[in-house]
């Protein structure tokens, strides 16, 4: 069978990057498709990804991220940006672009979709936000087992202040608010406390109820 289990043990929230290996453009767009083509609820899409290489930009962010050395020390960083909000222009452009690609409109989708423009928009803000970034992070789970099976090394992160890194990148100004980090590189070979150390998770009998 395929080895991705064994890449996935091999996978670790890494602590300590080698801040003079850089990932390729290749691996980088691997992961980015990845990322892309997770599903999302509705098909709607409602993040995005940035891509921070910007030296200054990444010192700039790393205090407002418990100054985790990886913020800096890492190749690149990923930065999942979530809609601030479900508006009707938003759903319209997906579906659009549905019918575009497709090539025809079609009745039980333009239902479902006068549905959705029925009940998203009409929500708070804050409920749609939170809907939004829970898409974000089926991206991340993409993008962290794309990353693992080119071996590259990757943290996740919520270890961080939104608002200052919205303000850093200029995310309010587009609509989206900052969710998930993603540092991306090779660990370094020393001073990461955590690269020994046994992956620790409950075992299959704990966390998997069969129903049968
Ligand atoms: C959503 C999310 C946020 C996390 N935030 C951080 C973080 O800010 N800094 C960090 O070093 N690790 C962070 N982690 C890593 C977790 O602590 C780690 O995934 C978990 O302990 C399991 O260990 P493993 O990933 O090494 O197998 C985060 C993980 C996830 C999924």
């Amino acid at each position: 069978m395929s080895d991705l289990i064994s890449k996935l043990e091999w996978r670790y929230a890494t602590k300590k990057f080698d801040p003079s290996q850089v990932v390729s453009q290749d691996k980088i767009d691997f992961i980015l498709e990845a990322i892309r083509l997770s599903a999302t609820s509705s098909g709607l899409q409602p993040y995005e990804v940035l891509v921070v290489t910007n030296k200054a930009i990444r010192e700039q962010i790393k205090p407002h991220a418990w100054n985790q050395g990886q913020i800096t020390d890492s190749s690149h960083l990923l930065v999942f940006a979530a809609w601030d909000n479900y508006t009707a222009e938003r759903i319209n452009q997906m579906f659009d672009l549905t019918n575009d690609i497709r090539g025809f409109k079609n009745e039980g989708w333009e239902n479902y979709r006068a549905m959705l423009l029925n009940t998203y928009p009409q929500r708070d803000a804050e409920t749609n936000f939170q809907h939004a970034a829970r898409q974000a992070y089926i991206g991340l789970g993409s993008a962290l087992i794309a990353a693992a099976e080119l071996k590259v090394d990757s943290t996740p992160m919520e270890g961080f202040d939104p608002v200052k890194v919205d303000e850093i990148l200029g995310l309010k100004e587009k609509g989206l608010r900052s969710v998930l980090l993603l540092p991306l590189g090779y660990r370094a070979d020393e001073g990461d406390w955590l690269v020994k150390l046994q992956k620790v998770r409950r075992s299959r009998d704990q966390f998997v109820t069969e129903i049968n």
